[in-house]
């Protein structure tokens, strides 16, 4: 049985099923088009929500170094991912790498865990976007009624329909077709650049040195409440939990994660790209450097403005030039933020439709997911009917801690295919890669290193629900993805397994 587990789908065979006419999608995106995507991805609550509650509850002015170590962790990661985007250049990311390096199960595993980086991301970025179309429509003097408003209506009910509106209409945007989707984006992705740098630059302006001092404040105690909201890492070692000091910088670095991650929502483009071979890692490394450099240039900056103690945590960015006297910016940002929340629900459910177009057309999910459009050529199905559930999610559930969950599910993904890129070299040392991790196997051990160390500064709660959430997904696979799979029906041909056999 565990030989059927392990059972790995042949590359070529990957390669060649994206051929089949029925089931293949446009290839249409460049290389500057891959890092207009990551860049319209990657952009969003992260800087412009969590940077405030970050200082304020875990890190102060270090907030900036918590960026840093976030950074790291992602490149290690994405030298990891542009290898095999660029060798296996077919859609649905880490889940069609697994398959097939690691194996069936493995695949299964990250296919589900995938869709709380994805579909879960989608719906938290959707509701801190309504968030901000609210507070606009408030200050222009239209309230909408409360139970439609927020999810804790008045009597009960309650349905973030701004939210869940968003989400039906980038699903409709995504069945048009890829190249519609791109155009979108880059005007989208060129406000909220311009955004960010005019906090950049007008913001630093406002810097009182004061503000930086201490720049990494003193650790403090805190009121651990239910020990479940501590990280993981200080319940296993028995250290009393605490905010701030060098401590403090790792949990804030596990929850700015959240702000980084999309870049490898690029590989899921791969068999969309003219030339993935070349464009891929310029893609993927491209969008995640450029957004390195400006998440740490604003939150030195938006720290230097306000006394960390004093920042917003809805809209830090927006609130710190309100607060230095300046609501002409302030106005300019929360329109950015709100435009630019956009594309990153857009592309993360683009992410999400193509693992699942991926899944289904591999036999895990039911076939009948994996017909593209007669004249869009778009995985229509499964875009209609995750946005769909999407929306109902977004607009039914509070997620502000849930995009802790997000954080962990992607974090487990960086670490297995790290983990792949280092089985793959000694299972087909012969595929051509355009691109070569560099200092195979140290660097990916690195990068599983690192990965999972952020995933222990993650509240012990939010491993208890990634482990239900597992549990779930391996109950599925026994029940249905073993038995429909093709690979398991012969219709596929099977690659060298883990340990090196051959079929
Ligand atoms: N990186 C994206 C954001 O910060 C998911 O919203």
């Amino acid at each position: 049985m565990s030989s059927t587990l392990f059972r790995t789908k042949k590359i070529e065979q990957s390669i060649q099923d994206t051929e089949e006419p029925e089931h293949q999608l446009k290839k249409s995106l460049s290389a500057l088009e891959l890092t207009v995507f990551g860049v319209g991805v990657i952009i969003g609550t992260g800087i412009f929500v969590l940077t405030g509650t970050v200082a304020k509850d875990n890190a102060g002015p270090s907030t900036a170094l918590a960026f840093v170590v976030a950074g790291v962790v992602c490149a290690l990661a994405a030298l990891c991912y542009a290898e095999f985007a660029s060798s296996i250049p077919v859609a649905g990311s880490a889940y069609t790498f697994s398959y097939a390096s690691l194996g069936e199960l493995p695949a299964w595993i990250i296919g589900w865990d995938l869709v709380l980086e994805f579909a879960l991301g989608t719906a938290v970025v959707a509701v801190g976007w309504a968030g901000y179309i609210r507070s606009f429509l408030e200050n222009a003097g239209l309230t909408l009624p409360e139970s439609l408003g927020s999810r804790d209506g008045a009597d009960g009910f309650g349905f973030d329909i701004l939210a869940a509106a968003l989400v039906l209409v980038l699903t409709g945007i995504l069945v048009l077709g890829m190249k519609l989707s791109a155009r979108v984006t880059s005007v989208v992705v060129a406000i909220k650049v311009a955004v960010v740098l005019v906090v950049i630059i007008a913001g630093a302006f406002f810097v009182k040195s004061s503000n930086y001092d201490p720049f990494i404040p003193k650790s403090k105690p805190v009121d651990a409440g239910s020990s479940l909201d501590s990280p993981l890492v200080q319940l296993m070692f028995g250290w009393a939990p605490a905010n701030f000091g060098v401590m403090g910088i790792f949990t804030a670095a596990s929850v700015v994660f959240f702000a980084f991650i999309g870049f490898d929502v690029v590989a899921t483009a791969a068999e969309e790209t003219k030339n993935p071979q070349r464009d891929m890692p310029r893609g993927i490394i491209g969008s995640l450097i450029i957004c390195t450099l400006l998440y740490v240039a604003v939150s030195i900056v938006v720290t230097g403005m306000q006394n960390y103690t004093q920042l917003s945590v809805d809209a830090p960015l927006a609130d710190a030039f309100k607060a230095t006297g300046h609501p002409f910016f302030s106005g300019v940002i929360s329109f950015g933020a709100a435009v630019g929340l956009t594309t990153v629900c857009l592309i993360l459910l683009l992410g999400q439709t193509r693992v699942f177009f991926a899944m289904s057309r591999d036999g895990l999910l039911p076939r009948f997911f994996s017909r593209v459009h007669p004249r869009f050529r778009t995985p229509y199905r499964p875009t209609i009917l995750l946005g769909v559930i999407i929306a109902i999610v977004a607009g039914f559930t509070s997620l502000s801690e849930l995009a802790e969950l997000v954080n962990i599910g992607t974090l487990f993904a960086f670490v297995v295919v790290a983990i792949g890129v280092i089985i793959l070299r000694r299972t087909r040392p012969d595929l051509p890669r355009a691109f070569r991790t560099p200092l195979v196997p140290w660097l990916p051990i690195l990068s599983v290193a690192a990965s999972l160390w952020l995933m222990l500064n993650l509240p012990a709660e939010t491993w208890v629900r990634f482990a239900v959430w597992m549990v779930i997904g391996f109950a599925l696979y026994f029940f249905y993805g073993r038995t429909h799979s093709r690979l398991a029906r012969g219709e596929l041909e099977e690659g060298v397994s883990p340990t090196g056999q051959k079929p």
